[in-house]
């Protein structure tokens, strides 16, 4: 591909857009151990995953598509359109929010939902066939949620929750996957589907009200304990493979 080309898939903008940064001197490649400034934008490149080159004096690196680990702080919405909070996709640089797509919708997308208040791990990629596996209900990636509980919690309510309970939209039963009592008001949930506001209708159906939540794992892929609120990075191939991997026995 020409370089023009490869600015454009990694977000850089519009064909135009992206000659224009190549002519005007913003980009440079790695020649040997030296970065040298490239001006043609019709220069032909033939990328490997993590190829490096720099705009504007910033590294990056190509990546076919893009799978991103986000550390969700409160207090922020998982909609491209948010309409209170500020958006998690205001946490990414612009070529990631806009790389070009197939579908309607440019750059990562969050794979699942977390709610404004919740906190976490989120995967995010502009993967659609990835996307669409990873939430298909048929699915079962299990995801596992530290609950802070406003009353302490007993045995009961882990034996409810392992058992099932009936939401009050759907007859059909929800159990937890795995349930553990932490603290008197600290529950490690494990769910395998995605409903909407599962773990608080869970526990609301058994009468507790949850006053933290925050999401510790996916499949095999825990939080990566290095990454602070508000923070993101890329995951390997392998990481988002163990994302959607069920739990180790
Ligand atoms: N369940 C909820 O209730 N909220 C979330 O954000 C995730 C799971």
């Amino acid at each position: 591909m020409t370089l023009q080309e490869l600015l454009f898939t990694q977000g850089f903008g519009t064909r135009r857009v992206c000659a224009g940064l190549v002519q005007q001197g913003h980009v440079a490649l790695l020649e040997g151990d030296r970065w040298v400034s490239c001006d043609d934008p019709w220069l032909e490149v033939r990328p490997d995953e993590g190829w490096p080159y720099r705009v504007q004096g910033l590294p990056w690196a190509y990546h076919r598509h893009a799978y991103l680990v986000l550390h969700k702080p409160a207090g922020t919405e998982c909609s491209q359109r948010p309409s209170t909070w500020p958006s998690i996709y205001s946490l990414l640089p612009a070529p990631l929010r806009q790389r070009p797509n197939k579908s309607a919708v440019q750059g990562v997308q969050a794979v699942g939902r977390l709610d404004q208040d919740t906190t976490g791990l989120l995967v995010l990629t502009d993967d659609g066939a990835m996307i669409h596996r990873m939430t298909s209900p048929r699915h079962h990636v299990p995801k596992v949620y530290e609950v802070g509980t406003a009353q302490p919690l007993d045995a009961s309510v882990v034996t409810r929750l392992l058992q099932g309970v009936v939401l009050h939209d759907d007859p059909s039963p929800v159990r937890a996957a795995a349930c553990e009592l932490i603290a008197p008001q600290h529950l490690r949930l494990t769910l395998t589907e995605g409903k909407y506001h599962q773990v608080k209708r869970m526990l609301a159906a058994t009468g507790h009200e949850v006053v933290s939540l925050h999401r510790s794992r996916m499949g095999q892929l825990p939080l990566p304990a290095d990454l602070l609120p508000g923070q993101w990075r890329w995951l390997s191939a392998q990481e988002l493979a163990a994302a959607n991997s069920p739990l180790a026995a």
